[in-house]
């Protein structure tokens, strides 16, 4: 059964629709298209495996397209002058609309040539990956990275419509399939302890795609994070909840080198890390921190930092990330399971205390 979401903006409201064979609906999509013009972005890998299945769907409109390359390093403005350049030589109008079949790669690059094409045109979000179809499809942040700092360049640019076809997660990488899981396990840490109770009631189906149960998953996940951006379209506060784990992810990340840990793995660290923070600041049970670890694990996910990575590294990074302020540190922490909440400034102390105690952790 189809499952749809709407995600209230106060500009433009629209639908998430999630189930199985999406992309074998053509009605369904040709909703949500204004015109005769359809532009495909999606890239070499993916444009591969689906781009076929989408276009037959897609008959009776006028169907062009953009392969860009597979990867975080295409994610630049050149690439975006090539998709635009592309546009503009078949003739794309601003009545065009722009179809993002991808990952979160895709799905930002496209979102953001959509919203810049002629001032901008409709963009349709098909996520195929996991972490797309809970966490960058949602929200209506579109960017591409400059050489100095990765999404620098972007805008919001809401879609008007995000089909989730969760058949498509058949083909991912499990290594991908689990970094999007621990965006989910972050969604339960940070607003809803039940739903963290039925993901580990639930381990063995997801981790083997059992379809009803993924397909409960990615629609409570997208009800999670649609409610928290809808509560702050601009990303002026609440939004910063959505970041848990990600200060000590980012470090992680940054100092490994980008793609050598998946951002998904390294959140999953930052979250074992972050819930060892509360946990020292007497914000949440031992027990619960314990908890939180062990669901990790039984996802397969990593929780704790590699060995080739010191403790003085990973706090100057940490100091780096934009998340740092002027004062002091500050984190995404837990007031409980299911309750994230911002710590301004966090005791320098505690952090190396639990950098230290994240070494004493064994790897999956
Ligand atoms: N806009 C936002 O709010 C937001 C939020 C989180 C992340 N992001 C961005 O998302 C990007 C990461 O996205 P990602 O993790 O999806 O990575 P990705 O787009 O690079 O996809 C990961 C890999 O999976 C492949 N792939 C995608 N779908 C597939 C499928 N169904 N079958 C087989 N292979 C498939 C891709 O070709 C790629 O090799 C980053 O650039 C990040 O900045 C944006
Ligand atoms: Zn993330």
């Amino acid at each position: 059964m189809n499952k749809r979401l709407q995600v209230e903006m106060s500009d433009a409201s629209y639908p998430i629709h999630i189930g199985r064979a999406l992309l074998e609906q053509p009605q369904l999509i040709a909703d949500y298209i204004s015109h005769q013009s359809v532009f495909v972005v999606s890239n070499s890998t993916v444009g591969d495996l689906y781009l076929d299945r989408l276009k037959a769907a897609l008959k009776g409109f006028s169907v062009n397209e953009y392969l860009i390359g597979d990867g975080e390093r295409f994610k630049t403005l050149q690439t975006v002058e090539a998709i635009i350049g592309a546009m503009l030589e078949s003739g794309q109008t601003r009545e065009t609309t722009v179809i993002a079949l991808g990952g979160g790669v895709v799905g930002d690059i496209a979102g953001f040539a959509g919203a810049v094409y002629q001032r901008g045109v409709n963009v349709i979000q098909i996520p195929t990956t996991l972490l797309a179809q809970v966490d960058s499809s949602v929200g209506g942040k579109t960017a591409v990275n400059h050489l100095l700092g990765k999404n620098m360049i972007g805008a919001f640019h809401q879609p008007v419509a995000v089909f989730i076809d969760v058949d498509v997660l058949a083909s991912l990488p499990p290594r991908e399939l689990r970094a999007g899981l621990a965006e989910v396990i972050k969604h339960g840490a940070l607003a809803d302890a039940g739903y963290l109770s039925w993901l580990q009631s639930n381990v063995k189906n997801l981790l083997a795609l059992e379809k009803d149960a993924i397909t409960k998953m990615v629609l409570r996940s997208c009800e999670i994070k649609s409610s928290v951006v809808s509560q702050d379209e601009r990303e002026s506060g609440l939004r910063a909840l959505l970041n848990l784990g990600h200060t000590f992810g980012h470090a992680i990340e940054t100092l490994s080198g980008y793609g050598v840990w998946l951002h998904g793995e390294a959140v999953a660290v930052g979250m074992v890390m972050a819930a060892d923070l509360s946990a020292r600041l007497g914000k949440i049970t031992w027990e619960d921190a314990g908890y939180l670890k062990s669901l990790l694990l039984q996802f397969e996910l990593p929780i704790s930092p590699p060995d080739n990575l010191n403790n003085e590294q990973l706090f100057a990074a940490m100091g780096r990330d934009k998340k740092a302020t002027g004062k002091g540190m500050r984190f995404v922490l837990l007031n409980g399971l299911g309750n994230a909440c911002l710590e301004e400034e966090v005791p320098t102390e505690l952090i190396q205390q639990t950098l230290q105690a994240g070494r004493k952790l064994c790897c999956p």
